[in-house]
């Protein structure tokens, strides 16, 4: 077995609640927010299929069952959708369906951190290694960023993705202290959740995008929590440096962090610019509208 296609699960934490885009996510949680016409679930489970994931594990709230409404097949529907726009238009919506084998549900029954929430997959995963997405980062490369990881993984230990951020940036993130080589493949020798800006001696930020050992849920079991009573996945890695080879991979490509306003906007400009069929109409506006804005300056 090639180390290409031995990530078979792909892990998806979406309990998180609190979002700060409002009034967008009272009714419609954050996963399901679209860059163009895509919930950015749907461009991560694509983004993990790319790289070979068949399996796809959703870390959801209690009693949350909006995306097993969204992943099931629903051939009345579909078949409405080609009667009213064709067969394109139905397509376009059945490659949403994973089947009851692909999807699993499990629920985080308190909020308490991302490392907790990877937690609650241990009995989907088992002993084999894993890929881990937040749908919220949204990535887009060619290659995808997962499939980047997964080529350049050798089968061992745990890859992160990792980018470059401002110093002032760094709070926002797990920031990651490497031996830096300038290589597109670097040795994580220590990890930090959200360190203050001016304490912090790396601005190398861990994004969305994780390849992990099963041996991460002992560590995260062990891992305790934070002042805000979170069980951080940054600090369970932390634990497995000295004893499992941890790497990051400053991947090719654009991340947007669609958790805000600003990268969401962003992203749907970069999506939108990427598409046959809207690009010279987005363009043009964009050239048209900024245009305006210089005049009233
Ligand atoms: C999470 C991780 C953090 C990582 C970030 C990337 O933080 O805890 O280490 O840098 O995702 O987006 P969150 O954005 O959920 O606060």
């Amino acid at each position: 077995m090639s180390a290409e296609t031995s990530i078979k699960t792909a892990v998806f934490p979406v309990a998180g609640d609190r979002s700060p885009l409002q009034p967008a996510t009272r009714a419609t949680p954050k996963e399901l927010l679209p860059i163009l016409d895509k919930p950015m679930i749907q461009l991560a489970v694509e983004e993990a299929r790319a790289a070979g994931c068949e399996r796809f594990v959703f870390v959801t709230r209690p009693g949350a069952t909006h995306l097993q409404h969204y992943f099931a097949a629903d051939p009345a529907y579909e078949a409405t959708l080609e009667a009213r726009y064709g067969a394109e238009v139905a397509e376009a919506s059945r490659s949403a369906r994973l089947s009851p084998e692909e999807a699993v549900f499990v629920e985080q029954r308190e909020r308490r951190g991302l490392g907790d929430a990877v937690a609650c997959a241990r009995e989907v995963v088992g002993d084999a290694p894993f890929a881990v997405l937040l749908p919220d980062d949204v990535i887009l490369g060619a290659p995808p960023a997962l499939a980047q990881m997964t080529a350049r993984w050798d089968g061992r230990g745990a890859m992160i993705a990792g980018i470059e951020v401002t110093r002032l940036q760094v709070s926002r993130y797990g920031v990651m202290r490497i031996d830096d080589t300038g290589g597109d493949i670097v040795d994580v020798t220590g990890l930090e959740e959200k360190p203050d800006s001016d304490v912090t001696a790396s601005n190398f930020a861990i994004t969305g995008r994780y390849i992990l050992p099963s041996t991460i849920f002992d560590a995260i079991a062990q891992t305790p929590a934070d002042a805000n009573g979170a069980v951080q996945l940054t600090d369970a890695i932390a634990r497995l440096i000295s004893h499992t080879p941890t790497r990051a991979l400053r991947f090719t490509g654009e991340r947007f962090d669609c958790g805000r306003l600003g990268g969401l906007v962003r992203a749907q400009v970069a999506f939108a610019l990427q598409r046959e069929e809207l690009k010279d109409d987005a363009a043009a506006y964009m050239r048209r509208a900024l245009l305006r804005l210089d005049q009233t300056r």
